[in-house]
Order: structure tokens, then sequence, then C-alpha cells
């Protein structure tokens, strides 16, 4: 099955890929400054990388963790299915563990689950061909999702290319692309199918304190593609929407109340109000996966709470005064009065959200 990446035109690097060896993924701390891969050969390891940040963005958690749980049960040493069965949820559990705000994980975990009761219900032979026959069905969902949500991406890119007007600058924060998801990015999906289109667009990245995500990955995947991009510290947004030099506004998403409250990157709630302020349009482009159905509003999301240490020190170096008390909630939730659109793979719902994304659903095959 093919899984290279499709980001863009002078795209060489991938996000996530499965190898014989284990899941390989580039390792995201180290950017820009060093193009690494890291191999992780457990479920331990890739729980870890999740936690740890080497991949991050909902989406590409969502793959990462699908063959995670691949390779745990590659590795397994099970004689039995029912044995299998038990280390599936030991599994899950620990992948499920690393990260509680985007979606796409427990989305990912739920239909890894799925193939495996539907492949153990079909396995036929001895134990051992069973317990063979599942462990292939689970790597090749894993790898299926990794090419399904590259084609989702490009279909949401599609969507919201309509939105976007002939030129003009776009302004973004964290990082929505091809590196927070299996390849090409659902924001700067976007910003990719509008530059293939032939509009003029030029980005705004917000840098994205305390972790830098717009600093180091939106602009380094966007000038490694050519996009023209300008680097932002986050306080600058409002003074370059109300200079009129910022035209709409468009992130991705972490989670998504089925009322179209928006969880995303600590940061966009402050963007979504200053847009209002200033007349703009503010688009979150997020597959249909990271819209939580169980959810009624964006209240109940839980916020990853992230070490104090990365909101007081840069790159292990201090630049508050030692024993300072600090905060870092991970993300904010944006009500979705402030959301204009939300761009998915199947359209662009508008308010009321609740039945625009119910319908999205209900055409899903
Ligand atoms: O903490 P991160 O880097 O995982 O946060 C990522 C974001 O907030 C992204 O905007 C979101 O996951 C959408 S990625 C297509």
């Amino acid at each position: 099955m093919g899984t290279e990446n499709r980001a863009g035109a002078n795209t060489t690097f991938f996000t996530v890929k499965w190898e014989e060896a284990g899941v390989v993924l580039l390792d995201q701390r180290k950017l820009p400054q060093e193009e690494t891969y890291l191999t992780c050969k457990t479920y331990g390891e890739v729980a870890e990388a999740i936690r740890a940040m080497v991949v991050r963005g909902a989406p590409a958690i969502g793959v990462t963790a699908a063959m995670g749980v691949a390779l745990g049960i590659k590795n397994s040493t099970a004689g039995e299915l029912k044995e299998l069965a038990a280390e599936l949820d030991v599994i899950s559990k620990t992948l499920l563990e690393t990260r509680p705000t985007a979606v796409n994980l427990p989305w990912a975990l739920k239909r890894m689950k799925e193939t495996f009761e539907r492949s153990r219900a079909a396995a036929t032979g001895t134990e051992a061909e069973k317990i063979q026959a599942v462990r292939r069905d689970l790597t090749e969902e894993a790898e299926r999702m990794l090419v399904e949500d590259i084609a989702i991406c490009e279909a949401i890119g599609r969507n919201g290319a309509g939105l976007i007007e002939e030129s003009g600058n776009i302004l973004t924060h964290c990082n929505a692309g091809a590196l927070a998801t299996g390849g090409y990015g659902t924001a700067l999906g976007v910003v990719r199918s509008a530059v293939a289109q032939g509009k003029s667009v030029h980005v705004f990245a917000d840098e994205t304190r305390p972790f830098l995500q717009g600093a180091r990955l939106t602009a380094w995947e966007l000038q490694k593609d050519g996009i023209p991009v300008t680097l932002i510290t986050d306080n600058m947004a409002g003074h370059f929407m109300h200079q009129g030099q910022v035209q709409c506004v468009i992130v991705g998403a972490d989670r998504i109340a089925s009322n179209g409250d928006v969880a995303n990157k600590i940061g966009t709630y402050s963007l979504a109000v200053l847009a209002r302020e200033n007349g703009l349009p503010f688009y979150v482009a997020a597959p249909l996966s990271t819209i939580d159905r169980d959810m009624p509003s964006g209240e109940q999301i839980s916020i990853e709470e992230r070490s104090p240490g990365e909101v007081t020190e840069l790159r292990g170096i201090s630049i508050a005064p030692a024993g300072v008390p600090a905060r870092h909630p991970a993300f904010d939730v944006t009500p979705h009065r402030y959301v204009t659109a939300i761009i998915t793979e199947r359209g662009v719902a508008r308010e009321p959200f609740t039945e625009a994304l119910n319908q999205f659903f209900s055409s899903e095959k």
C-alpha cells in the first residue's frame, strides 16, 4: 500500500510511516534544526513518542496510535486470540493515556478495536493462523488510515480553497499542516489547495508560544514548499488584522463538539475574538474524525495541562525568575459563535453547526 506523503510539490519528508522495523516518525522536537527520523519498535515507544511530542497534531496522533496498536499486536507472543484481545485492551489504554484533548486518538483506537473484532470473527484455521490473520488485518487497517488521512486532507483543501480570495494574507496558528496529519494538512491543506488553484496567498504564521509549533513547524513546511510565509509572534496578530493586512484566519482543531465549539491550540480563542472584532472570517479546517458527536458543547472537553517548564524555559534556557509559578493549558475552546465555517472533507458547515455537521455524518458511506 502506498504511504507516500503528498504534502506539496517540494515535500521530501514524511510525518509517520509503517515499516517492517516499526513505526517511523519524523522527530518534530528537533525541527527546524534537524530532520531526523525515529523508529519505534514497541507500542510503548509509540506511546512515549506521542506523549513527548515527537509526533503531534490531532490526525497524526490518531494515525500513529493506530500503528502503535498494529505494532503491539504484531509483537505479541500470545498463543490464543483471547489472550491477544486482553493485550489489545492494555495497548489501547496505554496509547489513550498519552494525550487527552485530540479526539482522533480515541477515534483511531476504537476503529482498531472494531477491526480486531471483525477480523477475529472472520478468522479461520488453527489458533496460530487466526492470530496471524488478525495481525495482518490490523497492520493493513493502520496503513489504510494513513492513506485515507492524506486523501481526506486533500478533500478538505479542495473544499476550503473556494473560500480563499484570489490574493491576500491568511493567518494561521500552531501547525495544522502535513506535519500534523498523514500529509498535506488541514488548515495548510486549504492553503496548499488555494496555491495549486493559482491563488496568490501569503501566510502569517503565529509563532504559537510556548511550544512554538508555528515558528518551528508551520514556517518550516511552508518554506520547504515555496509558499510565502511570514512569522509573527502571537501578540502581533491583532495589530496586523487591525491594519487590514489579514483577509481570513484558518486553524485546525483537536476536538469539535457537536454544537461547533472548537478545542484547538492555546491562543486560538483570542484569535477568533480578534477576527470577529475586525470583521474577518474565522475558519476551522478538520476531518470528521475530529468531531466528537458525544460531546454536546466545548465545556466538557478535557484540556491538557502541560509542564510549566515549557513556559518558563526556552529550550533549556530559563526565561523567568527561578521558582515563579506558571501555567500551561495546551488548548483552549472557541465558542461556535465565533466560527464562520468548519471545513471538512464532506463540505463546508455553517451555523447551525449541529444540523450542518449531522448532515455530513448521515451522508457518510
Ligand atoms: O499540541 P499539538 O501540537 O498536538 O497541537 C496541535 C494543534 O492544536 C493543531 O492545531 C490541531 O491538532 C489540528 S492539526 C491538523
